[in-house]
This record gives structure tokens, C-alpha cells and sequence, in this order.
């Protein structure tokens, strides 16, 4: 493994330097940082929640697998060859003012995203600190939950941790690629997979392991709406960063013989193992105490704490995991940071500093509503909560939730599509096997990543965008 001290950095095409990973399995884990965060422990398993288990995790899966994973290959493809964040990325590459204009959507929808993740972010931390002040040795289903209402009403909380997450974000990302970014995931994260690994093991002996397999894998229930699905696409979109030119722009990282399909797909299987096993370490807690699955946001907050309460060292336990989930938040906040600096670097020619502190502030800014949402009086009901026909009948939802949904579920399924279509049908040909060949100990499956991109994945996108809007008639299953 190359050494980790010191940037490196290579002629651009444009002829300015530009960071370097310093290695590919420095990339990885960065990648990987970016991948695994709230999306696959506290968004996943509550979405799996509220839409029924079963056949939204099998649609989630397939869309991993035949829609995602090709997506994330033509990013950091797209990133590599042109060596910029997604803008100039799709400039680089060919593009006119369109495809520049699905750039544009990715680095404002990025900046959105940050803003709201922070806030749950801040949860995670939150709870850290809650487990290690005894606070959370609750043990009764009611009081935990009552917990989380009150800690989610309470705006100096919300907004105070999440200020500190953005700190810490903006200082990481102030550092560097090599210096700030890579460093954390290097141990961090095969820690939080350990971890899991532990607590699911320990929900095994639970009464309720039984019916969370059959939640989680059965397929069962007609409850699956065309609207599910849309979600599972978007959240497959969320959980892997792709979409929103994050991994573009680690893409234009990227060593030139770096394997960039057996990268994506290791990077996927990991987001995808730690995505069910933190639906296995929840759902027999949430089936043996006799709590609901579809929680919705709150969930984990729900039902961990009573896991950990249970356990000998609890506090502890639950120190450690909090922290470390708030870790994982960190590495992709970061990835989430990145592409809006890289955008300015690259496009305004800001230095990296001005870049990170004038973007951050407007993040954190932008966050505010959001970590006020819960704290409805604050405002009124009225202003943090609102019902559209968007949304389906009978959803309420705030300023955080229609970030969330407008950004998975709208913004993100046209940004993975505007990237598929770019590289499968605008993108040289040439050019483009080139660029999958260069490295890749898997030239021999060009072809079907390139049918699946051509194909399947404009189509199902699509076909799924239109189905949720009602195009063929709503209901599904
Ligand atoms: N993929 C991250 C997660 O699952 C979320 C993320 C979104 C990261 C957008 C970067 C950019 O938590």
C-alpha cells in the first residue's frame, strides 16, 4: 500500500494538478465511506419499514444489482476520464448545456442532501452521548420512543449537534482528499462492520429474529404501492451516493489502472451487507418488544436503545455504536462536501478553503429548517408540516421529509439516468471501452454493463418514474 502522507497529484487534461488517492484500496474505503452511512443503517431499514419488508427488499435488491451498481461503473468512469467534478465532468466529456444542466442538478441536490443528513447526523451523536450518560438505560418500549419525540421537538439539540457535524465535515474536507478524507474509513469502518456483525449475532437469540427474517425476506403482503418502488429505486440511488456526482467526482481521483467494475461492485456488496444486517440487528427488536415497523424516521432511536439496555455493558455498547454510526455519517458527509467544492474549485477556480467555508456555511444554513422541523412549536404546526398531492393522500410531511423525498425519490432518479444515458449514447465509443477496459480484470463484461446501461437502466427508471406518477394506472401488487 502506498504511503498516505502528502498529496500526490497529476496532470489534469487541462494541465492543473489534481489529488490522487493514494491507493485503490485507499478508493475503496473512501467510496465505501461514502456508501455506508445513515442511508443503509437508519434510512434503510426504516423505509423497509414503512413500505412492509418482503418485496420492497427484493425490489431494492434488483435494483442494486441491475440499475445501480452499472450507474456507479459510468460515474467513476466519467469522473476518471475527464478528471472533474460533474459539471465540468460532463463539459469535458462532450456535453452541452443539457447534460451540463444534469451536473447542476446533482451539486445543488448534493447540498440538499448534506443539509438534512446532517440534522439525523446529529441524532447519532446525540445518542452517543446520550448512551454514555446513562440517559438511554430505558428499558420500557413506550419511554424509548417518547425519548426520541422529545429529542426530535427540541430545537437547541437539533441545532446544536447539527452545527457540530457540519464542523466537523467542513474540517475534514478542508484537509484534502488524502489527508482528510482517506484517513477516517481506514479502520473505522471495518470496526462498524465488526460491530454490526456482533449485535446481529446477539438479535438472533431474540424471540422476535423469527418474524423479522420473515419482515425483511419474506414476500408477503399486497401492501407494495407503485410509490414503493420509486422509493426503493431512489433509496438504491442514496444508499451507493450515486445521482448526485459523488462518485464523479472520487472518480476524477482515481488512478488510471484502477479496476473500476470490480471496485463498484465490491463497494456495493458492502453498503448491501451492512444495509440487512442493520435491518437484522433492528427488526427481531422491534417484533420482541412489540413495536412498529413503520416508525418511520425514528425507528432505529426506537429500538436500539432497548437492545442495548438489555445487554451487560449496554452503555457501552451503545456509546460505541452511536459514535460509530455518527463516523460513518461523517465519511459520507464528506463525499457529500466534496463534490460541491470540487465544483467550485473546478468551475470558479476557488481555492479549496473559500470553497469549503462559504459552501459549508450555506449547508449548515440551508439545514436549519430542517433541524427545526420536529419542533413544531417553534413555528406552528402550520409552517413545519404540509400535505401535497405529490406525496399520496394523507402524508404529512415536513421541510426535512420533502427534502428527503423530493431529493431520493425525483432528483436522484434523473441524475443516475442523465448519467447513463450520457455514457451509453453521447459518450465516444471508443472512448468509452477504453475507458472500462483500462485496468479492469473484467473487460470481458463491457458488453452487458453497457447493454444494462443502454437498456435497463433508462427503462426501468423510467418505466418506474412514470408508474409512481400514476402513468399506468398507480397501484402495483
Ligand atoms: N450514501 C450515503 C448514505 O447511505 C448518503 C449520501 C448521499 C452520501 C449523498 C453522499 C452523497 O448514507
Amino acid at each position: 500500500m502506498a504511503p498516505t502522507t502528502g498529496p500526490t497529484t497529476a496532470a489534469t487534461p487541462s494541465g492543473t494538478p489534481r489529488e490522487r488517492w493514494s491507493s485503490r484500496i485507499g478508493f475503496v474505503l473512501a467510496a465505501t465511506g461514502s456508501a455506508v452511512g445513515l442511508g443503509s443503517i437508519w434510512k434503510f431499514p426504516y423505509i423497509t419499514g414503512v413500505n412492509g419488508g418482503g418485496w420492497f427488499v427484493a425490489i431494492y435488491l434488483a435494483c442494486i444489482a441491475l440499475i445501480a451498481v452499472p450507474i456507479m461503473v459510468a460515474e467513476i468512469l466519467l469522473g476518471r476520464a475527464t478528471r472533474k467534478a460533474p459539471v465540468g465532468a460532463f463539459r469535458d466529456a462532450g456535453g452541452g448545456r443539457l447534460w451540463r444542466g444534469v451536473g447542476w442538478m446533482g451539486v445543488v441536490t448534493v447540498g440538499v442532501i448534506l443539509s438534512y443528513y446532517s440534522v439525523v447526523a446529529g441524532w447519532t451523536m446525540h445518542y452517543a452521548w446520550l448512551s454514555a450518560s446513562g440517559a438511554l438505560r430505558q428499558t420500557d418500549p413506550q419511554a424509548v420512543s417518547a425519548q426520541f419525540a422529545a429529542v426530535h421537538a427540541d430545537a437547541g439539540v437539533n441545532l446544536a449537534w447539527h452545527l457540530a457535524f457540519m464542523l466537523l465535515v467542513t474540517w475534514t474536507v478542508l484537509r484534502g482528499v488524502r489527508a482528510g478524507v482517506e484517513r477516517w474509513n481506514r479502520w473505522l469502518m471495518p470496526l462498524l462492520l465488526a460491530m454490526m456483525v456482533a449485535l446481529t449475532a446477539r438479535a438472533v437469540t431474540l424471540d422476535g429474529f423469527g418474524a423479522a427474517l420473515e419482515f425483511v425476506f419474506g414476500l408477503h403482503g399486497a401492501d407494495l404501492t407503485a410509490r414503493s418502488v420509486l422509493e426503493a429505486l431512489g433509496h438504491s440511488f442514496f444508499t451507493l451516493s450515486l445521482g448526485m456526482g459523488a462518485m464523479i467526482t472520487y472518480g476524477s481521483y482515481v488512478g488510471d489502472d484502477d479496476d473500476v467494475a470490480v471496485s463498484s461492485v465490491t463497494i456495493s456488496a458492502l453498503d448491501t451487507l451492512i444495509s440487512l444486517l442493520a435491518c437484522l440487528m433492528i427488526f427481531p427488536i422491534t417484533f420482541t418488544f412489540g413495536l412498529a415497523p413503520g416508525a418511520g424516521p425514528g425507528l432505529i432511536f426506537a429500538n436500539l436503545p432497548i437492545g442495548f439496555a438489555q445487554m451487560p455493558g449496554g452503555a457501552a455498547w451503545g456509546t460505541l455504536f452511536f459514535a460509530l454510526l455518527a463516523v460513518a455519517a461523517l465519511s459520507s458527509g464528506i463525499s457529500a462536501l466534496e463534490v460541491v467544492v470540487a465544483h467550485a474549485m473546478d468551475e470558479f477556480g476557488w481555492s479549496r478553503a473559500r470553497a469549503t467555508l462559504t459552501l459549508a456555511a450555506a449547508i449548515a444554513l440551508l439545514g436549519v429548517p430542517s433541524a427545526l422541523s420536529g419542533a413544531t412549536t417553534v413555528f406552528g404546526s402550520g409552517f413545519a408540516e404540509w400535505t401535497t398531492p405529490l406525496f399520496g393522500p394523507g402524508k404529512g410531511r415536513n421541510w426535512f421529509d420533502t427534502f428527503d423525498w423530493l431529493a431520493s425519490n425525483l432528483a436522484l432518479p434523473l441524475g443516475g439516468l442523465g448519467v447513463a444515458v450520457f455514457v451509453a449514447w453521447r459518450m465516444g465509443p471508443a472512448a468509452r471501452e477504453r475507458a472500462f477496459c483500462a485496468g479492469s480484470s473484467w473487460a470481458r463484461a463491457y458488453w452487458a454493463w453497457l447493454w444494462l446501461l443502454r437498456w435497463l437502466v433508462p427503462l426501468g427508471v423510467i418505466v418506474i418514474l412514470l408508474n409512481a406518477l400514476g402513468a399506468f394506472g398507480g397501484r402495483l401488487g
